[in-house]
């Protein structure tokens, strides 16, 4: 499940049938999560809606909860039959409470389109990924994490759940605590604080029903530190650091 450029077409076939990590839930790291992002997000001002973005947001169930929980949130995901069932999801929060559905929407969009659209760039104070950053293709990783740190707010938190390669690889494509390090370390020294690098386990679904366990996963929470390094620290040397 590595893409390396967006394979719209694999992803539509995964809505078509089983989208094997889909629980229709918020997931549960989130949960967990909000009750002390305000404190680690340093870019949260009082009195305004802080704004959240999901890339890769499925069918956004845990953009509906961000929006109840009182985020500007906005979805994004490249298969339009996910986010026609997000937008059934926004319409059952809109029952619940019209306030929170207004918060919310949902755009069908390359997020790699992202790169070059500068308007969004610093807008965000926080950024989740649930299983999309192991989608993409191992060189392209670092970029995706670059993407997330322009995105963001200095001060602004970024959150990921991605695959952990310490279980063999049974579900979701996995990486290395190596490989975090190395995609999110270029920006570590001068501009990205590591808050938190955990192990957890994706929430269960049938499809992992299946598998007789939920995979492992990291919980991967950063920083933006308020300036970019310049120019970033070379990747060779951090690997040499590392070894
Ligand atoms: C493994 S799924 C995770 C979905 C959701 N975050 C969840 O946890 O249920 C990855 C999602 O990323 C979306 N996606 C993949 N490549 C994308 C791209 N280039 N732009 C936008 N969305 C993309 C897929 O359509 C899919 O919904």
């Amino acid at each position: 499940m590595v893409q390396d450029q967006t394979d719209t077409a694999k992803w539509e076939r995964y809505y078509q049938g089983e989208a094997p990590w889909d629980t229709g839930r918020p997931a549960s790291q989130l949960v967990e999560l909000l009750p002390r992002l305000a404190t680690l997000c340093h870019s949260m001002r009082e009195n305004k809606a802080p704004r959240a973005l999901e890339l890769g947001c499925g069918t956004g169930a845990s953009c509906c909860y961000l929006a109840e929980q009182g985020y500007n949130v906005v979805g994004i995901d490249v298969v339009q039959a996910a986010l026609d069932q997000a937008e059934k999801q926004r319409e059952q929060l809109q029952e619940r409470s019209s306030a929170a559905a207004e918060r919310l929407s949902f755009k069908c969009q390359d997020f790699w389109e992202l790169e070059d659209a500068t308007d969004v760039h610093g807008t965000y104070d926080f950024i989740f990924d649930c299983q999309l950053y192991h989608t993409v293709a191992p060189e392209a990783r670092a970029r995706l994490v670059d993407l997330y740190q322009r995105l963001l707010q200095p001060g602004g938190v970024l959150c990921m759940l991605t695959g952990n390669a310490n279980e063999a690889e049974v579900g979701p494509a996995t990486v290395s605590r190596e490989e975090l390090t190395l995609d999110c370390g270029p920006f570590a020294a001068a501009s990205w604080e590591q808050v938190e690098l955990c192990e957890t386990r994706f929430d269960p679904t049938p499809a992992y029903d299946r598998l007789e366990r939920c995979p492992l996963a990291w919980q991967a929470i950063f920083r933006r530190l308020p300036s970019r390094p310049d120019p970033a620290p070379d990747r060779a040397q951090l690997v040499a650091q590392l070894e």
